[in-house]
């Protein structure tokens, strides 16, 4: 189903710069956010129509086997997507997290192991959130500025609390694959080509293999039709992630 609401707003209390008292000590927390030129919201399905521009994201990485290969495809056509790595994973493969990075994909925090947010607490919120910040931060020196709840499962509340004090906006998805109900390459690429309109995120995981076999022709389908592809800060005109400069707490991050 697909959402042409665009831009959703939560509660639009936001503490600029203000919320970064750690929360369970960890070092993440305490890197200095950059100011942010771009819409200050809690939540957000989609961007602003401002061109023929998709985000493409992919969920529940990085996988040994399929990530590398779909790296490979988005390379051949130069195109930069979002992925949103699951802690774990990271420290298990982050030397994939790091190629993701090298070749201009932003990285988001989609939980150190994938639960209900929404059945959590704030400091499980938080340890969840900040244990993949880190993790991130140890394999590419950066940290993610957006959350992808695991099955979307988060509730306005707590969207604001993350917002306001991780300063990270909640990022859902405007167009859904349904690839992980497994329905073949086909269907997952004709969803990506005929659903998607200018401003769309796009949702899909890079842990089937179905869904790497679709995406040549997912994206050379979008590609036919005019579209091009930006990472989810820079759709919804916030700062390129990969130009963010982080100013570094004196914290020393191979501790811990
Ligand atoms: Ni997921």
């Amino acid at each position: 189903m697909i959402s042409r609401r665009g831009l959703i707003f939560g509660s639009g209390a936001v503490l600029c710069g203000a919320g970064l008292a750690p929360v369970g000590g960890l070092a993440a927390t305490e890197l200095g956010l950059p100011e942010d030129a771009g819409p200050r919201l809690d939540t957000v399905v989609s961007a602003p129509a401002r061109g023929m521009t998709v985000a493409m994201t992919f969920d529940d990485g990085p996988h040994p086997t399929w990530t590398p290969k779909l790296l490979d495809i988005l390379k051949a056509r130069d195109i930069r997507t979002t992925f949103y790595v699951i802690g774990r994973n990271v420290a298990t493969w982050p030397d994939i997290v790091k190629r993701m990075v090298d070749e201009g994909h932003e990285i988001g925090n989609h939980t150190w192991s994938h639960p209900f947010l929404s059945k959590l607490g704030t400091e499980g919120i938080f340890g969840e959130l900040d244990r993949t910040s880190d993790a991130v931060y140890r394999a590419v020196q950066r940290i993610p500025v957006t959350l992808r709840p695991p099955y979307g499962a988060l509730s306005g509340g707590q969207a604001a609390t993350v917002h306001r004090d991780r300063e990270m906006p909640t990022v859902m998805w405007s167009v859904d694959t349904q690839d992980w109900r497994r329905p073949g390459a086909e269907v997952v690429a004709s969803r990506v080509i005929e659903l998607s309109v200018p401003g769309s995120i796009v949702l899909s995981h890079d842990i089937h293999g179905p869904t790497i076999e679709a995406m040549p022709a997912a994206l050379d389908g979008l590609i036919a039709r005019g579209f091009d592809f930006a990472t989810v800060s820079m759709i919804l005109g916030r700062r390129d992630w990969s130009k963010i400069r982080w100013r570094l707490p004196q914290t020393d991050f191979a501790e811990s």
